[in-house]
């Protein structure tokens, strides 16, 4: 069970810090398997669950180069501080001049911490690119973001890493979510955090039915266990692809309870789903995990209030 849930360095929209003791608890891996994660983004979910083995991929090349040169040793947390209390530095003196300096830099040399820097400087975190894959996302306008206390937080996470990266047999790899699947063998277990289909349109390659599909015959065809993390349904809508696409699939929810602002009409409730090709707690073990307090703040806005609760479908 896992106690605390660490922070990687990396933000990305749709991290799923708030999942991960969840699908901790209906992981089904077994001893020598290795931890496939087509889409892990930040690597939060991996990262905090430590398989021995592992393979992490991702579509976005300066996430995997980032983690990468953390794990060969090129990029350190020593080296991690000096370079952001200097550009830090000079952000706080140039502001926005500095932050698109710094955008165009990484848009030619492709430095990982140019871009750990954009990742923590930009507007709202967001990782955005164009149809040139250059990174277009503006100043997030914080010209003094990179305080002590700041850096100190992200040197921390980047220490994290370089204390369990030895420890264990992980690969990080850049390709697309096919290629990942297909080196998985039947023993194997896969956990799939693609982007939310009908949700989001802000990655620079957006997500549809075919991709849906095309994922769904990819896992059937490992066969190897996996977790797919999709959304279920908000006040408005449903995800129709849970009866279609994946209708043989057991799932696991959690809702998120969050209260925006002080008004009766701001509350509202997101739930997300676990969808898996076994069947995961019983009913009567999934009784056990008990109410959790847990947090879901839109981006920008002030959260007054949370609480979770972990659901299973009957
Ligand atoms: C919702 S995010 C994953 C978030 C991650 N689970 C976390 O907690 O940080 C989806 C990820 O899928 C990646 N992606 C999008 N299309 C892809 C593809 N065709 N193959 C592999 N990765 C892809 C994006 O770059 C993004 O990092």
């Amino acid at each position: 069970m896992i106690e605390k849930v660490y922070i990687p360095p990396i933000k990305i929209q749709g991290i799923k810090t708030k999942l991960v003791k969840l699908i901790s608890q209906a992981v089904s891996l077994q001893d020598q398997a290795v931890w496939y994660e087509p889409f892990m983004g930040s690597g939060v979910v991996g990262l905090n669950l430590a398989p021995k083995y592992a393979v992490f991929a991702d579509a976005n090349p300066y996430v995997i180069a980032l983690y990468n040169e953390i794990k060969s040793g090129q990029i350190n947390s020593y080296i991690v501080r000096e370079f952001l209390e200097k550009e830090g530095g000079l952000l706080k003196e140039k502001d926005e001049k500095h932050y698109y300096y710094i955008r165009d830099r990484f848009n030619e040399q492709h430095n990982p911490l140019d871009f750990l820097f954009l990742n923590r400087s930009c507007f709202n975190g967001m990782i955005r690119f164009n149809k040139n894959y250059k990174f277009n996302v503006p100043y997030g306008h914080k010209p003094e973001r990179f305080s002590k206390a700041y850096v100190t937080k992200i040197v921390n996470q980047v220490k994290r890493l370089e204390t369990i990266f030895p420890q264990n047999d992980w690969q990080f790899k850049c390709q697309s979510f096919e290629e990942t699947i297909r080196e998985a063998s039947e023993r194997d277990f896969i956990y799939c955090d693609p982007p939310y289909i009908g949700r989001h349109v802000d990655y620079y390659d957006s997500w549809d039915e075919e991709h849906e599909i095309l994922l769904r015959d990819e896992l059937y065809a490992s066969g190897a266990k996996f977790i797919l993390s999709t959304w279920d349904e908000n006040k408005y809508r449903k995800n129709e692809y849970i009866d279609s696409v994946w209708k043989d699939c057991y799932k696991l929810n959690q809702e998120h309870f969050y209260h925006v602002g002080a008004r009766e009409k701001n509350r509202g409730s997101m739930l997300e789903a676990l969808l898996m090709n076994y069947e995961p707690l019983t009913a009567q073990d999934q009784k056990k995990v008990e109410y959790e307090q847990l947090s879901f703040v839109l981006p920008g806005m002030k959260q007054v209030g949370s609480m979770c609760n972990l659901q299973m479908e009957e």
